[in-house]
């Protein structure tokens, strides 16, 4: 998708604008995939339920909803403590990164389609208008604290990350329920609490989060229509797989940046653990299989998996090179495990 445009090198971010976060294990990806094959699917079995929600799409209730109110201004920003306006500013770069990932993928099946599968070709058009304007909107929110995302620069210059399409429907398929559902918990906890709503932008999370709950409702729909993505051993491992992944990622995320959810009154853990309950049961409406998050060892593990995060991130900013396994004593990424493989 990319090997046609003139890639700028890293280094050349244009002055003013913000050096993109590293890439981590933790950070948003962009992704391509098999177009071809996505092109032959036969989606004649649930053909009613897409057309459905095409109608929807087309709808675009969200229309007048993305227009910045006299709210926001750079007033409300430079009041911050210099803490809460960097873990803020690292908030809506991230969002900025999802959203505009979400974009590029649909933006691109939407192209690569529009002569073979034309309902297809329109369903991941109009989800790609959605996503460029909760990106747009959230790099404008990232004006309002002096700095931009050059997301020219970033089509560029990120790595892609191929998923055959049975994975891409796994993945954002939970990627839009989780946004509904991390959406949704913000917008309703400041509504009960107006007094920690830091930043006019979570104001507009209502409406917001009905576009990506759409979106995964549009992934569900589509993977009924190929029943071999839901049904057989495979499908159960693979599903397992990725909510598994999805919900690691988002908690080892979310408690490193615990501050930002201090800031707006809102404990990382317990919001992660009831974003994380909800979208397992979305799932569980058309995943074959479901992780059982009350399993008294399942918070104990993804505890370990921050610990290790914390580790590897010391390791990182040490300069060190990292220790290539675990810690045959503490069965962890140790720090002080020397050749032997062993912490003291
Ligand atoms: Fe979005
Ligand atoms: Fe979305």
């Amino acid at each position: 998708m990319v090997d046609s445009l003139k890639k700028p090198a890293l280094d050349q971010a244009r002055p003013g604008v913000k050096v993109p976060a590293k890439d981590t294990i933790l950070t948003p990806r962009f992704y391509t995939t098999d177009f071809e094959a996505m092109a032959k699917m036969d989606l004649s079995p649930n053909e009613e339920e897409l057309q459905a929600i095409l109608d929807e799409f087309r709808a675009d209730y969200n229309r007048h909803h993305f227009v910045r109110t006299p709210e926001f201004n750079q007033q409300a920003t430079e009041d911050m403590d210099p803490q809460t306006r960097k873990v803020f500013v690292e908030f809506l770069e991230q969002s900025c990164t999802s959203e505009f990932s979400g974009f590029l993928l649909y933006k691109e099946l939407s192209r690569k389609l529009k002569d073979r599968n034309p309902m297809l070709a329109e369903c991941f058009g109009l989800m790609s208008r959605d996503e460029a304007r909760h990106a747009g909107f959230l790099n404008k929110s990232m004006s309002d604290f002096g700095l931009q995302l050059d997301l020219g620069f970033l089509t560029a210059n990120k790595k892609y990350t191929f998923f055959k399409p049975e994975y891409i429907f796994y993945a954002t398929y939970l990627s839009e329920k989780i946004g509904y559902w991390r959406y949704i918990a913000i917008y309703r906890h400041l509504e009960q609490n107006p007094e920690n709503r830091i930043y006019p932008i979570f104001k507009f999370f209502e409406n917001w989060c009905q576009d990506e709950n759409r979106h995964g409702d549009f992934f569900d729909a589509l993977m009924k229509a190929v029943p071999s993505t839901v049904n057989g051993l495979k499908a159960r491992l693979w599903c397992r797989f990725f909510l598994l992944a999805v919900f690691g990622t988002m908690y080892i995320r979310d408690v490193q940046r615990k501050e930002f959810y201090e800031a707006l009154g809102l404990d990382a853990r317990e919001y992660d653990k009831y974003v994380i309950e909800k979208t397992n049961d979305t799932a569980g409406r058309v995943f074959p299989v479901m992780i059982n998050v009350n399993h008294p060892k399942f918070y104990e593990r993804l505890e370990k998996c921050v610990q290790n995060n914390f580790r590897i991130e010391a390791v990182n900013n040490s300069g060190r090179s990292p220790p290539s396994s675990s810690c045959k004593n503490c069965r962890s990424i140790c720090l002080t495990a020397s050749s032997s493989r062993r912490c003291s």
